[in-house]
């Protein structure tokens, strides 16, 4: 039986009417938080016990898209374990809806706090070092490639038993032999305003997708991380590890520049979406996503 099974569909509607209801109320803030990614807002759940990572995804317009995006990252999680990583046990389910569109959500056992990679960084002494951060280094070389694209940053790790384990599988960044994304940006182009919808999938999305398949962007996104988690301390040994792993090593300077400018992309991108909800609700609808709150930089 698989370790999420016991998530029953009536759990994940009820979760679900949790969530639109503090949609519509405007009561975020009470919902049982479990995480802040760039992308989601993790909820754990049951409230009471919480036993399940549940990350809830936009609506799907259809069943067959929702399907499809499934496919997607079920075959995301296959490309990662085929090149060595363990990915948290996941599962993708949908909620139908009355207009026939289906919201996702992606479930995972809750893993617990102790293993989660930032935390564990945070209680170690960089003097020491600690086996982790070779181990993700050596996990995105072996991994990142022109047709599989992975976010190392720290955020994305557990370290259980003396191994890594990988759980942030919810934007699976795949392409195909021609070299066309197989994600599907829709759902989540639907967060931002209208008008600029065109321009971030044609212009905006392809970019920041790409930089997960070349191993020095992959490297400069998990290193400029550190910064945001207040672990310089730790950027040296990182640095030494990556040193071993590219053609050119990277500098603090290459770091600290790198992270200017992804922080300011984050910045504006959340912004346009804090934006569109405060537009949609001003006009009487309601924001069908949730946001993170103000990121510390
Ligand atoms: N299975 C899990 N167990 C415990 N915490 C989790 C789990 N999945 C996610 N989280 C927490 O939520 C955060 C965001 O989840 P993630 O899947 O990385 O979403 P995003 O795509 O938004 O980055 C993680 O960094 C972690 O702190
Ligand atoms: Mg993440």
């Amino acid at each position: 039986m698989s370790a999420t099974a016991g998530l029953g569909d009536d759990d994940l509607r009820a979760l679900d009417a949790l969530v639109d209801d503090a949609l519509a109320a405007g009561r975020e803030e009470r919902l049982p938080t479990l995480g802040y990614g760039e992308i989601s807002l993790v909820l754990g759940w049951p409230e009471a016990d919480p036993r399940f990572a549940c990350k809830r995804m936009p609506a799907f317009p259809t069943r067959p898209a929702f399907e499809s995006y499934r496919r997607t990252l079920l075959d995301y999680v296959s490309a990662l374990e085929a090149a060595g990583i363990a990915v948290v046990e996941t599962e993708m389910r949908g909620v139908d809806r009355a207009d026939g569109s289906v919201v996702g959500y992606v479930i995972q056992p809750i893993l617990a706090a102790e293993t989660l990679a930032p935390g564990i960084l945070h209680r170690s002494d960089p003097a020491s070092g600690h086996p982790l951060v070779a181990a993700i280094v050596v996990a995105a070389a072996t991994t990142v490639s022109p047709r599989v694209g992975l976010d190392a940053q720290l955020s994305n790790w557990a370290w259980q038993d003396d191994r890594l384990v990988y759980l942030d599988v919810s934007t699976p960044m795949l392409w195909d032999a021609a070299g066309r994304s197989l994600l599907d940006l829709e759902p989540l182009a639907q967060a931002y305003p209208a008008v600029l919808r065109p321009p971030l999938r044609r212009f905006v999305a392809p970019r920041i997708l790409d930089g997960y398949r070349q191993l020095r962007e992959v490297y400069l996104d998990l290193t400029g991380n550190l910064l945001k988690e207040r672990l310089d301390p730790w950027l040296p040994s990182f640095l030494r590890e990556i040193a071993t792993r590219l053609p050119e090593p990277l500098t603090e300077s290459d770091v600290h520049g790198y992270y200017r400018s992804d922080a300011r992309l984050w910045g504006v991108l959340l912004r346009l979406r804090r934006l569109d909800r405060a537009w949609r609700l001003r006009t009487g609808r309601t924001y069908p996503f949730l946001l993170p709150g103000p990121i510390d930089r």
